[in-house]
């Protein structure tokens, strides 16, 4: 069991705690490829998803991940819930809790108001991500695709670009990531490096990581968090920090391409990179990040309910 009962931040897991998700994760893996895709191991326990923020893959893959373990779910929708008539998030979740549920996966636009909801309450909490603050289970998965692809993290260097000022994966991943003995250097210009980057070493310029790196983080340019423009213009991005199918050719072999999507296409990633239906290129670990975040979803849940 995990010693903390909430997951508020990445560094709330010791390594041991992190490894053990590791190995939860591989013994659930199999259940998502079975032709009945469920177990029986949460039954009665209710899950409820309360994201007060748009999201597709975080939202989706913690009812998969509860539904597999034959968790109850609910999907909280804050746009067509009371909050739209003004009732606050404390009352909403106040009344949620009334119902005498389980667990709660929040995600929210401002930088501590998970943990704001985790100190007023009795039940666990998982952080689905909170502002620019921290993404605990992004990086946890990052983390599991790596060593589904490596085997092991210690020594592995890792470029993580892009826009770490407006990102919370960048601060998660960077501190597991380095947690876990990895070499990790930042690639962002300095309108877009974050507060606290010391002990790091950083580039400006894509080029200057590529035939180096292992595995290539490219962060989401979160224009939905930018209050100004952090950057003179796309051509500007493209030509220094964007990935396309030169520059991937140049990257070492058995290296891997990384993002947390949502994608912006043309601007991190180009679209011949991307593809149509999934990725051409079998280094880019897109879906294979998506699928490893189920896993270790059930794992978490597992962990604190189980
Ligand atoms: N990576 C991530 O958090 O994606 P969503 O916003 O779609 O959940």
């Amino acid at each position: 069991m995990l010693s903390k009962k909430s997951i508020l931040n990445i560094c709330d897991l010791s390594t041991e705690e992190v490894l053990q998700v590791m190995e939860t994760a591989d013994s659930f893996t199999g259940i998502s490829k079975r032709e009945i895709k469920k177990v029986p191991t949460l039954r009665g326990k209710t899950v409820v998803n309360l994201f007060f923020e748009l999201s597709t893959r975080t939202r989706t893959s913690f009812e998969v991940a509860a539904k597999r373990l034959s968790a109850d779910m609910i999907n909280f929708v804050a746009s067509s819930s009371s909050l739209a008539k003004g009732e606050s998030i404390m009352d909403t979740v106040r009344t949620i809790l009334a119902m005498q549920v389980d667990l709660l996966v929040v995600r929210h636009s401002d930088s501590g108001a998970v943990k704001m909801v985790d100190d007023q309450i009795e039940i666990p909490v998982i952080n689905a991500g909170d502002g620019k603050h921290q993404h605990p289970t992004q990086a946890l998965l990052d983390l599991y695709a790596i060593r589904g692809r490596f085997g092991s993290f210690k020594g592995l260097k890792v470029a993580i670009t892009g826009d770490f000022l407006n990102s919370r994966v960048a601060r998660s991943d960077m501190a597991l990531f380095k947690e876990m003995g990895m070499d990790v250097f930042l690639v962002a210009p300095s309108m877009l490096l974050p507060e606290d980057y010391s002990g790091l070493k950083v580039y400006s310029d894509l080029e200057d990581v590529l035939k180096d790196v292992d595995i290539l983080y490219l962060l989401r340019m979160q224009f939905e968090r930018q209050d100004k423009k952090f950057y003179p213009s796309v051509e500007e991005y493209n030509r220094f920090l964007s990935l396309n199918r030169e520059r991937l050719k140049k990257m070492k072999k058995g290296s891997v391409v990384m993002h947390p999507g949502p994608v912006n296409r043309g601007i991190e990633i180009s679209d011949e990179i991307m593809g149509k239906g999934k990725s051409p290129y079998e280094n880019v670990l897109i879906e294979h990040q998506v699928t490893s975040g189920v896993a270790i979803r059930m794992a978490l849940l597992y962990h604190i309910l189980g």
